[in-house]
Parts: C-alpha cells; sequence; structure tokens
C-alpha cells in the first residue's frame, strides 16, 4: 500500500463540524456506517493503531469501537496493538507500523509527554497520525496531524462544581468535606485534566483534601488505595475516583471496611464521584453508590474515521477536535452546572437524574 501523505492545515469548519459533532454522548451509537467508509473504493486502508491497554470498562468501548468501525468490510486493514499501559510497547508499535508502511497511525498514548522522538519517525516516513482519546505534548505539533478526545479538564471541572452545588444545596460546610482522590494514570491527559479540576475546586471553596494517590485507572489498585487511605483517614466523607472502575473498586474498600456509600454524609456515608459513565458506572450510580458520573465517551471509532476519510478526500481537519458530553447523578438535587472548558470558553451543563430506560439507550 502506497502511503498517503497529505498536506494537512488547520481548521476546516465542515470537518470540524463532521468530527465533533459525533460527540453527541449518550445517543452515539458506535455504528461504523456513520463515517461513511471507503468500502466504494478497491483501496484498503491500513491502519495501525496504538492501544494503551485493557486497564478499564471505557477502554474496552473505545477498542471495541475501533474494531467495528475499522473492519475489513468497511475497507481497512486495521494492525491492533496493545501496548498493556506500557509507553516503550508503544513505541516499539509505532515503530513496526512503519515499518510496515501503514496508510495511518493512530495512537491512543498512555501519557502526554515522551512522544517527539517516535513520532518525528512517523512524520519522515509520511504517515499521519492521528492522536485518539489523551493528548501528546510534543515540541512541535506538526509531529502529529490531528486529535480527537475528551475534554478532561472540563470534566473534572463539571464534578467539582457539582459537588460544591450539591454540598451547598445540603447545608454541608466546604471544610467539613474531608475528600480524597483516586488518581489515574499520572501524566495521563484524563488524570492531569481531572486532578486540576478539583484542585482548582478545593482552591476556590476551600475543601478538605486529605490525600491524592493514583489508582491507575484499575479496580484493582482503586481497592488497594482505598483499603489504605481509609486505614489513614478515619474522616474521609468523599471519594472522587477519576474513573469507574477505580470507584467500583474503592465501593468494595469501603463496604468491606464495614462503611457505607451514599450521600447522608451527616450519618456517616461516603459520597463517590466517578468519570466515564459506563454501564456498570451509570447502574452504579442508578442505585446510588456513585453519586455523580461525568461521562468520557469512548466511542471514537466513527470520529477517527470521519476525520482519516476528511483527509482521504484533501480535505483540511481541525487541529483538536473535542467530544460532547454529558453528566449524571443519583438525583436532582443539582439540575446544571457551570464550567469553563480547555479553550476557556464558559458553558452550562444540564445533569441529568439516571434512569434505567437512559442506561438501556446507551451504547457502552
Ligand atoms: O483516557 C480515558 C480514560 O482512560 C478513561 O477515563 C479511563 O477509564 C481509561 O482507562
Amino acid at each position: 500500500m502506497k502511503k498517503r501523505l497529505l498536506s494537512v492545515l488547520l481548521c476546516s469548519a465542515m470537518v470540524a463540524a463532521m468530527a465533533v459533532g459525533c460527540g453527541g454522548g449518550s445517543s452515539d451509537s458506535g455504528s461504523s456506517d456513520e463515517g461513511g467508509s471507503d468500502s466504494g473504493s478497491s483501496d484498503v486502508i491500513t491502519i495501525g493503531f496504538s492501544q494503551v491497554g485493557a486497564e478499564s470498562d471505557w477502554r474496552t468501548a473505545n477498542s471495541e469501537s475501533m474494531q467495528d468501525t475499522f473492519s475489513e468490510e468497511n475497507g481497512y486493514n486495521l494492525i491492533f496493538d496493545d501496548a498493556q499501559q506500557k509507553q516503550e510497547n508503544q513505541i516499539t508499535a509505532i515503530r513496526n507500523f512503519i515499518n510496515q508502511e501503514v496508510d495511518y497511525i493512530l495512537l491512543a498514548p498512555v501519557t502526554e509527554t515522551g512522544w517527539d522522538t517516535v513520532l518525528q519517525e512517523a512524520y519522515d516516513a509520511d504517515i499521519p497520525v492521528i492522536i485518539v482519546d489523551r493528548m501528546v505534548e510534543v515540541s512541535n505539533d506538526d509531529l502529529y496531524t490531528t486529535w480527537i478526545g475528551t475534554d478532561s479538564l472540563l470534566e473534572g471541572r463539571k464534578a467539582a462544581e457539582w459537588l460544591n452545588a450539591y454540598a451547598t444545596a445540603k447545608g454541608w460546610a466546604p471544610e467539613d468535606l474531608h475528600i480524597v482522590d483516586i488518581q489515574g494514570t499520572i501524566g495521563s491527559t484524563a488524570q492531569i485534566g481531572r486532578t486540576q479540576g478539583l484542585e482548582e475546586g478545593v482552591e476556590k471553596y476551600g475543601w478538605d483534601l486529605l490525600a491524592q494517590q493514583t489508582g491507575e485507572f484499575t479496580q484493582a489498585k482503586g481497592q488497594e488505595v482505598m483499603e489504605s487511605l481509609l486505614k489513614q483517614y478515619d474522616n474521609i466523607n468523599v471519594v472522587y475516583c477519576e474513573n469507574d472502575n477505580e470507584a467500583f473498586g474503592a465501593i468494595d474498600a469501603i463496604e468491606a471496611a464495614g462503611k457505607t456509600v451514599g450521600t447522608d454524609i451527616e450519618a456517616g456515608e461516603i459520597l463517590v464521584i466517578s468519570f466515564d459513565t459506563t454501564n456498570a458506572g451509570l447502574t452504579d450510580v442508578l442505585n446510588g453508590k456513585i453519586v455523580c458520573d461525568v461521562e468520557c465517551n469512548p466511542l471514537h471509532g466513527p470520529r477517527a474515521e470521519a476525520l482519516i476519510q476528511a483527509l482521504e478526500n484533501g480535505e483540511e481537519v481541525e487541529k483538536l477536535n473535542y467530544v460532547d458530553e454529558e453528566i449524571f447523578a443519583f438525583d436532582n438535587t443539582v439540575e446544571s452546572v457551570t464550567a469553563v472548558n480547555s479553550l476557556d470558553e464558559e458553558g452550562e451543563y444540564a445533569v441529568t437524574p439516571i434512569t434505567q430506560e437512559i442506561i438501556d439507550g446507551r451504547a457502552y
């Protein structure tokens, strides 16, 4: 397959609308029909996809979305590599993709830094690189063609504003909120943004942030960290988990310690906040174990395909393509929150009380 070097410029409104508009949260079906695949052409597009790993329910949904979209029947030859959460595996995979002369490289990077050398190699080989999900921090932004993913800082700010509004409505004094933060993989965009959102809330509202420790986005580590935090602090009443799987682990640890999760912190319950809104996460919201869950939508397959098809057609694409996302809560105490996104735009975001019907209608 001949390499398809495409001269990629910034900002085409048309492609921006296509890529960002497909964000639409829960109504996104993940169907590979949405992006308009290359099936009409005899030219198969070869894609090397370096996936972070399989650390969470979110990641599984993301891998499935990519595999369903970049299927043979849609006109693609997908080379999928699971890096098992290790950057060195991702670098090796990218080098293999370059040797195989793939048409596009898709990279879901484990952390933001450390990509300059290998992305320069892809650039020198004239292979367009599309970053998916988390971001990369590189010395020269030309080293990747475009990015599609979530606004993690906005997610963190939404969660913090929700907590402030909820605490205010309940009459809880800020200094009486004793919070632990089970962080994601340190140095990943999802961790950096969500941690920053919480820290800004602490600064702004005066909450008591007891501890921050990574749970590496996994259930096992989330449980281990929570067990240890419960031994160190006897006054924890809010757990801010940076993804659903950490929340599952933290809830297990809390219950194993003879404590209860819920909203009645005055009666000793521990309030759990989470991110992702996976099926199991929202089920925990429905039964009151997680009180607020901020969406991080994993269905990037059709979005990445829309970008690739635009590039195939010689169109310009936006450099950064943020996905629209929702907020779900156990009850209707907070109806909406106001938060500023990574582009410094202030917005008001509805908080939807979860129902079984909503969960059943979602694609992941
Ligand atoms: O980068 C997205 C994050 O990675 C999701 O929140 C988490 O579940 C995943 O592992």
